[in-house]
């Protein structure tokens, strides 16, 4: 078995059915992280940079739900066919739908090498169904990061977005464009416009962002995960300031779990 240079999607895009090549890393803490924020802010790219680093899956339910997009109207369920109605119109999938999608993957969330989930959750009924999965195996998250930036500059984002169709890598048109127009640098797939990037399907995807995504900012900072990153500047950038939150956020988590085990020692 070759070992690939960065864990597989396979399972994640393709369903449990799917050969899933990554040799998980393991150890003490894996990462489990979920990126938050609106559509455009920058999570995909995060995303990309924080797997080369934390080699943990990206996982993402949006590439999922495009996979399925790409694929043959006879392969899919009545509730993938309304899933992507919605989603070219820019509205969230149901709830259901989404929980049933991530709930086949477990294998995913349950893997050593961890996780950075992306696009979910996206409303508080999938937090708290995400919640009861994770807490029944004991698996805790490691922090909940929310990326924050004007809305003009989401607008921006979004209209000058390309994306590779096989390997799924995003790209900018100015911003962060190419080596070869219209081609991959990662695999020399073909890169194109997502159908939910018109204005009018950006428009509703940000009012749903307000009126159903936004409250998890909340949920998660009770829970004492939340840590919130400004999305401006490069992707570079905001990467160099997401990365030692983490890190401190890691090591607080490290030293609470070492703090427990001495504890038990000492009461048996
Ligand atoms: P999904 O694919 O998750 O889309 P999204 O959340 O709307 O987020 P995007 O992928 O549009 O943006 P992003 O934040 O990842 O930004 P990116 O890195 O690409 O979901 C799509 C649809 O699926 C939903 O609308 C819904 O219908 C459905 N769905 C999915 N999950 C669901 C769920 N859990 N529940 C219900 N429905 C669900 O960057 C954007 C652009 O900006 C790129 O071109 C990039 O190159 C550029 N860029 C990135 N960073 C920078 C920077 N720092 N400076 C300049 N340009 C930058």
């Amino acid at each position: 078995m070759t070992v690939p240079d960065k864990p597989s999607r396979a399972t994640w895009l393709q369903g449990p059915a799917a050969p899933c090549e990554t040799v998980p890393k393991g150890g003490f803490l894996p990462w489990r992280v979920i990126l938050l924020g609106a559509p455009g802010v920058g999570k995909g790219t995060q995303a990309e940079l924080l797997n080369q680093r934390l080699l943990a899956c990206h996982l993402s339910t949006g590439d999922v739900f495009r996979g399925a997009g790409s694929r043959n109207d006879a392969e899919q369920t009545p509730a993938m066919q309304e899933a992507l109605a919605c989603m070219r119109r820019g509205e969230l999938v149901p709830d259901m739908t989404v929980w049933e999608l991530v709930r086949e993957r477990g294998e995913c969330l349950h893997c050593t090498g961890g996780f950075i989930l992306d696009g979910f959750p996206r409303t508080v009924p999938q937090a708290v169904s995400l919640k009861q999965f994770l807490d029944k195996d004991g698996l805790g998250l490691t922090a909940v990061v929310s990326y924050e930036l004007p809305a003009s500059e989401i607008v921006s984002r979004l209209g000058g977005r390309r994306t590779c169709e096989k390997c799924k890598a995003v790209y900018h048109i100015t911003q962060r464009s190419p080596k070869v127009e219209g081609c991959c640098d990662h695999c020399g797939g073909d890169l194109f416009r997502r159908e939910d990037d018109r204005p009018e399907s950006i428009k509703l995807r940000l009012e749903a962002y307000n009126r159903s995504t936004e409250p998890l900012i909340e949920f998660y900072r009770k829970a004492g995960l939340l840590l919130q990153v400004s999305a401006t500047g490069s992707p570079e950038e905001i990467y160099d300031r997401t990365m030692p939150e983490l890190e401190t956020r890691r090591l607080a988590l490290a030293a609470e779990r070492m703090w427990a085990a001495e504890e038990n020692r000492r009461d048996t």
